[in-house]
Order: structure tokens, then sequence, then C-alpha cells
């Protein structure tokens, strides 16, 4: 689609039934995200995302959509102790994860990492920009590049780990500037998140889109109200609970049963679905 300048659609989610819409609508590619321990899990950062977790949902989105490309991200510390354990971690989302590529949050200086993970057979996606892994560093997830310097950074970290034989560069939060001067230096796709509409693809939090967000980031459109929706169904139900409209009889006694109860025999038991 690069070659063919035609703009591609990501987006992170979560679980097979999503990705199984989203696969029925065309999008090219899903990243089980980090952002899970936030919008799944409950999280204020996305450093708290368990790998485990990880893992069985990026399993889950390629059951729920296996004919699209999936990308698997690689949480916080599980690639940064040792080259041994990122390796490994990293094929645990290979193949218990079943991930075409995997993301990791990076600079030029873990162009090593890349280098041997490529080797290794695993596609890397390197995130660039702004790095929510890292930002107790910067006191918070805040734009990148917005200096000259900081622009030369990202080009040099972007080219680096091209270099290394990363396939596709994420870049987020940053001035289309920085987004135009990576595009020209590298060959391979770039996603764009808050990065202008300059990228190859363009990637969102599937929450923001639906409108299930409460403070969504100022970048993301959303082109539904889920949220709402889900409220009203809630509140629906509430209703009709209360109204006793449902839980009509679904089930009935096989014929001559009903005779056969003496008192005593009434107790309740859970009807399987
Ligand atoms: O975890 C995430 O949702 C991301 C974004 C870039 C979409 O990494």
């Amino acid at each position: 689609m690069k070659r063919k300048q035609e703009p591609f659609a990501c987006l992170a989610c979560y679980d097979a039934t999503t990705a199984r819409w989203l696969q029925r609508g065309g999008v090219h590619l899903l990243l089980a995200g980090d952002s899970a321990a936030q919008v799944i899990l409950g999280y204020d950062r996305t450093i708290d995302m368990p790998i485990d977790f990880a893992i069985e949902i990026t399993a889950a989105i390629k059951r729920g959509a296996p004919r699209t490309m999936i990308m698997a991200d690689m949480p916080f510390m599980s690639y940064h102790a040792s080259t041994e354990s990122a390796l490994i971690n990293a094929a645990r989302f290979m193949t218990q994860g079943m991930a075409d590529v995997i993301k990791l949050e990076l600079d030029a200086s873990f162009a090593p990492l890349v280098q041997t993970m490529t080797r290794a057979g695993i596609p890397v996606c390197a995130h660039i920009g702004c790095k929510p892994q890292t930002s107790s560093l910067t006191g918070g997830p805040i734009a990148a590049g917005r200096t000259a310097s900081q622009l030369e950074q990202i080009v040099h970290d972007a080219t680096t780990l091209e270099q290394a034989g990363a396939v596709i560069i994420l870049i987020e939060a940053v001035p289309e500037e920085v987004t135009k001067a990576v595009m020209e230096a590298v060959s391979v796709p770039v996603i764009g998140i808050g990065a202008g509409i300059a990228c190859d693809g363009q990637i969102l939090v599937v929450n923001d889109l639906l409108g299930l967000t409460d403070f969504p980031p100022r970048f993301a459109k959303a082109v539904d109200s889920i949220g709402d929706r889900i409220q009203a169904a809630g509140r629906q139900w509430v209703q009709n609970v209360h109204e006793r409209t449902i839980g009509a009889q679904a089930y009935t006694m096989r014929a001559g049963e009903k005779e056969k109860l003496s008192e005593g025999s009434m107790k309740s038991t859970s009807p399987s679905r």
C-alpha cells in the first residue's frame, strides 16, 4: 500500500469480538496495544500492562481477525533487562500470541536489539517520538520533537532503527515537520498517531474511535458515541428488570415431568444456556 501511496488504517483493540468486526470493516492492521492497561484494566499508565495479559489479547485478536496483520505491543520492561529475556519474551508474542510483527518503544540506542531480533526472524515495528512507557522521565506523556534538535534526534532514531532491521516505524505525538522529515529519511511504512496527515498509515485506540473515552487525546476523532449507547442500554436493562418484562419462562419442563414433582423437589438449579 505504501508503494501505491495508499494510506492504510490501523487500530489498537483488545479482544476477539471487536477484532472480528474490525476485520469485517476492512481495517488493515490491528495492534494489541499496551493501552489495554488503561482502557481495559483501568490503570492510569501503560507501564502497568502485565505481559501474560498482553500475550493473551494478542492471540485473542488474531483468533478474531485471522486474515488481518496483527501487531503485538511488548510491555514496559519486557525487552529492557537483557537481550536474552527480550528475545524470549518476543518469541512468546510470536508463538503464543501469534503476532505478525511486534512493536517496541525505542530510540537509536536499541539498534543492536532490533538487529538481534531481526536476525532471529522477528519483524519489529519501532515506536518513536512520544513513548508512553518512558514518560516518567519527561513528567508525563507529552508531545515529542518540538525543538529542532529533538527533530534531528527523532530522525536519527528512525534511520538507525530502519538500518537495524525495523520493518515499520510508528511515530506518536510529534509536529508534522518531524513526520515529514522521518518520511523523507526512511523507506519503510510510517504509521502515525497524533503525527499529522503525511504518514503512510494512521492508528488510533478503538475506544477513542467509538466514543468510549471520557477524555480522548486532542487528535482522536470519534466516529460514533457507543459510550452513550451502552449507558442507554444499561438504563433500559435496569428498567426491564425493574418492570419484570424480562426473565419470562424461557424453559419448560418436559412432558409429564411436572406431575412427578413432589414437595421439596423444587430446589433451584442453574439452567444451562
Ligand atoms: O498501545 C497503544 O494503543 C499504542 C498506540 C500507538 C496506538 O501504542
